[in-house]
């Protein structure tokens, strides 16, 4: 059989389109002008640094980030933008993160504390509308730590904030309340500060509004075309940036009664042939999609069979298939007219979009492209 050279060079690669990432924030601002893109978690397993001025490129203006080392490694690669660190953080990682001109979150006195110990900066207070997790649930506790921040010198009260509990849910009661109980503690709030920036929506939150309610939307997923709702980011205008690919590294011909992989999960029940692919669960490929997915191979899907192993997963090409080792495997995007979306690799194994590209393991190395070409 024919043998094809392998495009990239790699036996796996996440190809991260940044022209998708720039046109979606380019979306996203037209809803809210002020756009806060969020690249914690190496944006969402895309790449922190590359996406980040990708999306600022696109029209966002902040960045959001979880922990401080995160907002370290963005001015190590010299982006200069406002950066916000949503996480809760010890002494030692506010420190870091203060040190690296970031804006943090407070919600209670003992941080405002060390806040001002470690030479301040710029805060936003956070409320817990609902969500149950960081922020106080007391306004008046709220209120008084944005005034003390305020009125601190070295200390600068930058904004007021809440996360959503529920945006993507069709029932939207408990986001409404939620959004009620943010309005009315920050709407006084904002008008003796009116330089605060008051932010709460997330990705479901702006796309199913269409307009930002408040100053700024913090918007992740849909940064990276993923949709919140779960279904198709295309009703949204957005595009998924990511690819995952790897390529056929044998074909085997299978036997009656043959078998592949750990556990003897695929037991062929005709003759067929197998192509090996050297991607795993080590590379972000979840042991779930067992028996339960399907690659995209020559432009057409086929089933993935047997157990997914750490380094491989064997997929059933049938019969004369024409399939050569070297042809590209996808295991997520666009090959000709068929698509894998992230919502649909997801629902296979009973999590949302976000969680599989975020499960792409650093072994699998970001390649970067605008719409297939270099940078
Ligand atoms: C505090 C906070 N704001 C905003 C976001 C962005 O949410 P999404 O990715 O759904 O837009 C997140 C993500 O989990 C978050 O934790």
């Amino acid at each position: 059989m024919e043998r094809v050279e392998p495009m990239t060079g790699v036996r796996a690669v996440a190809r991260v389109n940044l022209a998708a990432i720039e046109r979606n924030c380019a979306q996203l601002a037209r809803a809210s002008p002020l756009l806060c893109a969020v690249v914690k978690a190496n944006a969402y397993g895309h790449g922190a640094v590359e996406c980040s001025r990708a999306a600022l490129a696109g029209g966002a203006s902040w960045l959001a980030v979880a922990a401080a080392a995160e907002a370290r490694e963005l001015r190590d690669a010299g982006i200069v933008s406002r950066i916000l660190v949503m996480g809760a953080m010890t002494r030692g990682e506010l420190a870091i993160a203060l040190a690296a001109d970031a804006d943090v979150v407070a919600w209670t006195d003992e941080f405002l504390d060390w806040c001002g110990v470690l030479g301040g900066g710029r805060v936003h207070v956070k409320l817990d509308s609902g969500m149950g997790r960081l922020g106080t649930r007391d306004p008046a506790l709220a209120d008084a730590l944005a005034e003390r921040a305020a009125a601190s010198a070295g200390l600068e009260l930058a904004g007021a904030m809440t996360h959503l509990a529920t945006a993507e849910e069709a029932d939207r009661s408990f986001m409404d309340a939620q959004l009620e109980f943010f309005s009315t503690w920050v709407a006084p709030l904002r008008d003796r500060h009116p330089g605060l920036i008051a932010h709460a929506e997330n990705s479901a939150a702006l796309l199913g509004a269409g307009r930002a309610r408040f100053d700024m939307a913090r918007c992740g997923g849909a940064v990276y075309g993923l949709d919140p709702f779960g279904v198709d980011p295309a009703a949204w205008g957005l595009e998924p940036a990511l690819e995952l690919r790897s390529w056929v590294a044998a074909v085997k011909q299978c036997e009656v009664g043959d078998s592949a992989g750990y556990g003897r999960r695929f037991i062929a029940e005709q003759p067929t042939d197998l192509a090996v692919v050297p991607i795993g669960y080590g590379d972000g490929v979840r042991r779930l999609l067992s028996n339960n997915a399907d690659v995209l191979i020559c432009g057409r899907r086929r089933a993935l069979v047997g157990t997914v192993s750490m380094d491989n997963v064997t997929v059933d090409l049938g019969l004369q298939s024409g399939v050569a080792v070297g042809e590209p495997v996808i295991l997520l995007g666009l090959d000709g007219a068929e698509r894998i979306g992230a919502e649909e690799l997801a629902a296979r194994q009973g999590t949302i979009n976000y969680e599989i590209t975020c499960a792409v393991t650093p072994r699998v190395p970001r390649e970067y492209h605008r719409d297939g070409e270099p940078r």
